[in-house]
């Protein structure tokens, strides 16, 4: 069968809304991988619970790689941490693919706000800490570890609204329904371009070439507040070697495709290193982060609320 693979089409199960972060990750590394492979890659977005009713799905799927998950920090990592119940390991429960890129957050806001910049937005933050409406995609997920990160530089409680992923939370931001995101650059920053939310500072050392204009935490001052959101995708446990190295290789492909680089600059997203590509550095990765971030988030006692 590994000699042949794909003889179908292959689906990644992103497991977050249509539109948001996630979901454009896999759109535009699924559709060159297709190329590459001879067979279409189905996005299917089955969402909820920050994204654990999606990694199961694919859990549970048949070991064959024609179901994959597509992910991040927050579903790969944190959630392992929260959800007690779901019933899979994300570590030993998926086989690693490969990584996929990275891209840090914004600090945004709907427009309208008595606010300019950074300082501006959190005085009023802190003012109105009872009734600011902040949107995530659910506990544990990309938007929520901003929302822990923003509260712990800032010392405020924020008001957290579970959307099932931040597409559709970015979508009522802009329509001034919730008041603020911490959100992935690819999401926020063609909004903030646009004028249609406010853009506060990007969670990183240096600016993102897709919003020069947006200051570094460092320079708006929250000093130090660095958050990163990584990629990556995973097979069913038991999926065979050489089907998980096809899919690497596809996926490797995509990475190097000029329209997905140019496509990837635009959205502010980094590809992952070359030496980070293979099977053996994502699963060396994924494990590493897991060990590392299990005991923080666990002492830490973040709950489902
Ligand atoms: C999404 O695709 O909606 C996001 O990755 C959600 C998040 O984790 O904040």
């Amino acid at each position: 069968m590994a000699q042949t693979f794909p003889t179908k089409p292959v689906t990644i199960v992103v497991p977050f809304a249509a539109g948001g972060p996630t979901d454009v990750v896999a759109r535009v590394i699924g559709e060159a991988m297709g190329r590459n492979l001879g067979q279409t890659v189905i996005i299917d977005n089955t969402t909820g619970a920050a994204g654990t009713i999606g990694v199961r799905k694919v859990v549970r799927a048949a070991p064959d790689g024609y179901t994959l998950s597509v992910g991040h920090l927050g579903t790969h990592v944190v959630n392992g941490a929260i959800y007690d119940k779901v019933g899979y390991n994300l570590v030993t429960d998926l086989e690693a693919i490969v990584m996929l890129p990275s891209n840090p957050m914004l600090v945004v806001s709907k427009n309208g706000l008595d606010t300019k910049d950074l300082k501006s937005f959190v005085a009023h933050v802190k003012a109105n800490q009872d009734k600011l409406s902040v949107g995530t995609a659910g506990v544990g997920s990309a938007s929520h570890i901003g929302g822990l990160a923003f509260q712990a530089a800032t010392g405020t409680k924020l008001q957290f609204i579970p959307y099932r992923g931040t597409g559709p939370a970015m979508q009522d931001l802009i329509a001034g329904q919730i008041d603020a995101m911490i959100d992935q650059t690819s999401n926020a920053g063609p909004q903030v371009k646009a004028g249609k939310i406010r853009g506060y500072a990007v969670t990183a050392k240096v600016r993102s070439p897709a919003t020069p204009d947006v200051p570094t935490v460092d320079e708006a001052g929250l000093p130090g507040m660095y958050v990163t959101i990584w990629h990556g995708l995973w097979a069913p446990k038991g999926t065979p070697a050489a089907v998980v190295a096809r899919l690497n290789a596809a996926a490797q492909a995509a990475l190097e495709d000029p329209a997905v680089k140019a496509k990837l600059a635009d959205l502010g997203l980094d590809s992952p290193a070359p030496d980070q590509r293979s099977v053996e550095a994502m699963k060396a990765f994924h494990k590493a982060e897991a060990d590392k971030w299990w005991p923080i988030i666990k002492a830490a006692g973040v709950k489902v609320e």
